[in-house]
C-alpha cells in the first residue's frame, strides 16, 4: 500500500520530462531519469541544471539523477512510487510504452501519463485492470519549474485513495496548484485558452475592417480583463503556430458535436500561409512580432499587419480610459464589441461547461489562474462585471444563456462566490466552502 511518494521515475528527458525530474529532485525524491538514449537522458539533465528560470540554486550541490534507457534500464522503475510518462505525444508509442512498465512497476506505486490532449482512456484501453487503477493524466504546464497549475485526471477505475496521495505530494511537496480535471480534450486550462486564442484569431479579422489593429486587441485582450501583457497574438507567438495547428487538429478530432469550438479548429486562411511559410513565433525569428536588433545595437519592433502581409513598424496602442476596465465589455463601439465577441464568449464558453469539464467553477477559475496567468478566473470575471449584466446583454443580443448562469437565475443568486469567496455556488445551485488550494 502506498503511504507517500519518495522515488520518482519519469520516462522522456524532454521539454516537460527534465522540468518534471528536476522537480522532483530538487525535493530529494529519489529520480529516475530515462530517455531513447543515454544521450538524450544526458541532455535532460543538462536542461536541469541549466534550466533558465533555474531549478537548482548555483550554490546546490549537483542533484543524483539516475540516468538510463528506455530499452536497457527500464528495470530501474521497479521499486518507484511513481512514474511519469513525458515522451512524445503519440498514442501508440505512449501505450506500448506503458505496457512495458506495467509488466515491471511494483504492486501499490502510481502510473502517469503527461500527454497535453490524448484521453485516458484511450492509453489505457484493455490493459490490465491494476493499470486502469493506478494511472492518471498529470498535466504539468511549461516551465514546469515556473507555472503553478497541474491538472490531474483520474480513469472511471481510480483508486481514489492512492490519487489523494499524489496530489497532496504535488501540492505540498512539489508546490503546485492540483485541479481535479475530467478525461476530457485538452481538460480544463487548454479547452478554454484554446477556445479564447483560436475564436480570437478568426474575429480579429472581422475586427480588422471595423480598424482595429494586432497592437490594439492585444491591448484589449490583456489588461482590461487581467490577463498577461502578451495579450493574444503576444501568446500565441510563445506558443508557436505549429502547435496552435496541431491543438486545433486535436479538438477538431474530439470536441464533442455542437461545441461551438468546433467552428474555429482550423487556423484561419493568412496564418495557415504563416505556418506554411514557417513564420511560426518566437522561435523562427517572427511571427505577429519581430524583434531585430539594429547596427547600433538598440532593438526594432515590427508588427506583420494580416491585411497587407507586410512587416510594419510596431505602433503603441492607446486605449480609451474608458476602456482600460473590465467594462469595456458593454461598451457599444468597435472595441467593446470585439471585447464582447472573443472575451465574453470565451467567458460564456467556460459558463456552459460544467460539468462536462469539471464539476465546479472552483477548478476552472483556479485551471485559467494558475495555467495562464489571469488575475481572475471566468467564473470571478462574472462576479465583477456581475452576472445580471451578463445575462441582460445576452438577452438583447438573443443569445443562448450558458448553464451556469441560468442555474444562478434560477437559484436567485447574484454572485458566483459570496463571503468574501470562500463559498460558490455548485452545481445543484448551493454555496459551499471553497476547498483549500
Ligand atoms: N511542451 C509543452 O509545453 C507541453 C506542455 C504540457 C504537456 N506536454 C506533453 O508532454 C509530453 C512531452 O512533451 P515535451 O514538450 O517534453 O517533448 P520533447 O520533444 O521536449 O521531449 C520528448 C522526449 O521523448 C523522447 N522520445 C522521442 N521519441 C521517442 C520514442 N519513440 N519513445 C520514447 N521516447 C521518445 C525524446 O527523445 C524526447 O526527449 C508530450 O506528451 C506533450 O504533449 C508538453
Amino acid at each position: 500500500m502506498l503511504k507517500k511518494i519518495s522515488s520518482v521515475a519519469v520516462l522522456g528527458a524532454g521539454t516537460m520530462g527534465s522540468g518534471i525530474a528536476g522537480l522532483c529532485a530538487k525535493n530529494d525524491c529519489k529520480v529516475v531519469l530515462l530517455d531513447i538514449s543515454l544521450e538524450a537522458a544526458k541532455k535532460g539533465l543538462d536542461r536541469i541544471i541549466n534550466s533558465r528560470p533555474p531549478i537548482f540554486n548555483p550554490t546546490d550541490k549537483t542533484p543524483s539523477i539516475i540516468l538510463g534507457t528506455l530499452n536497457d534500464d527500464l528495470d530501474k522503475i521497479s521499486d518507484c512510487d511513481w512514474i511519469c510518462e513525458a515522451i512524445i505525444e503519440d498514442l501508440q508509442t505512449k501505450r506500448h510504452l506503458i505496457d512495458r512498465v506495467e509488466s515491471i512497476r511494483k504492486n501499490g506505486s502510481i502510473v502517469s501519463s503527461n500527454t497535453s490532449g490524448i484521453p485516458l482512456r484511450d492509453i489505457i484501453k484493455d490493459m490490465p485492470m491494476r493499470l486502469q487503477q493506478d494511472m492518471v493524466i498529470t498535466h504539468f504546464f511549461n516551465p514546469v519549474q515556473v507555472m503553478r497549475l497541474l491538472e490531474i485526471v483520474p480513469s472511471e477505475h481510480a483508486d481514489n485513495d492512492k490519487i489523494e496521495i499524489l496530489s497532496k505530494f504535488c501540492s505540498e511537496i512539489l508546490g503546485k496548484g492540483v485541479v481535479n480535471a475530467k478525461d476530457t480534450v485538452n481538460f480544463i486550462g487548454n479547452r478554454i485558452g484554446c477556445f479564447w486564442m483560436l475564436s480570437g484569431l478568426h474575429k480579429a479579422h472581422t475586427a480588422f475592417g471595423n480598424g482595429l489593429t494586432i497592437e490594439k486587441i492585444d491591448a484589449l485582450m490583456s489588461t482590461p480583463f487581467g490577463l498577461p501583457i502578451t495579450g493574444l497574438y503576444g501568446l500565441i507567438d510563445l506558443i508557436g503556430l505549429d502547435v496552435m495547428d496541431l491543438v486545433g487538429k486535436n479538438l477538431a478530432a474530439n470536441l464533442p458535436s455542437g461545441d461551438i469550438g468546433l467552428n474555429f479548429t482550423e487556423l484561419p486562411k493568412i496564418e495557415q500561409k504563416m505556418l506554411r511559410s514557417g513564420q511560426l513565433g518566437r522561435k523562427s525569428g517572427g511571427g505577429f512580432y519581430r524583434v531585430s536588433k539594429l547596427e547600433d545595437s538598440t532593438k526594432k519592433k515590427e508588427t506583420f499587419n494580416l491585411r497587407s502581409e507586410q512587416w510594419e513598424d510596431f505602433a503603441p496602442p492607446s486605449l480609451k480610459s474608458q476602456h482600460n476596465s473590465i467594462e469595456v465589455l458593454f461598451s457599444d463601439d468597435v472595441e467593446g464589441e470585439f471585447c464582447w465577441d472573443v472575451m465574453g464568449s470565451t467567458i460564456n464558453y467556460a459558463a456552459d461547461l460544467i460539468p462536462e469539464i469539471s464539476d465546479d467553477i472552483v477548478n476552472i477559475d483556479r485551471a485559467m489562474r494558475w495555467g495562464f496567468a489571469w488575475s481572475k478566473g471566468p467564473f470571478q470575471i462574472l462576479d465583477s462585471v456581475k452576472p445580471i449584466n451578463m445575462i441582460k446583454k445576452l438577452e438583447v443580443n438573443k443569445q443562448p444563456i450558458p448553464k451556469m448562469l441560468q442555474l444562478l437565475i434560477n437559484s436567485n443568486s447574484d454572485s458566483f462566490y459570496r463571503k468574501n469567496e470562500s463559498e460558490f455556488l455548485n452545481q445543484h445551485g448551493e454555496y459551499e466552502p471553497v476547498p483549500d488550494e
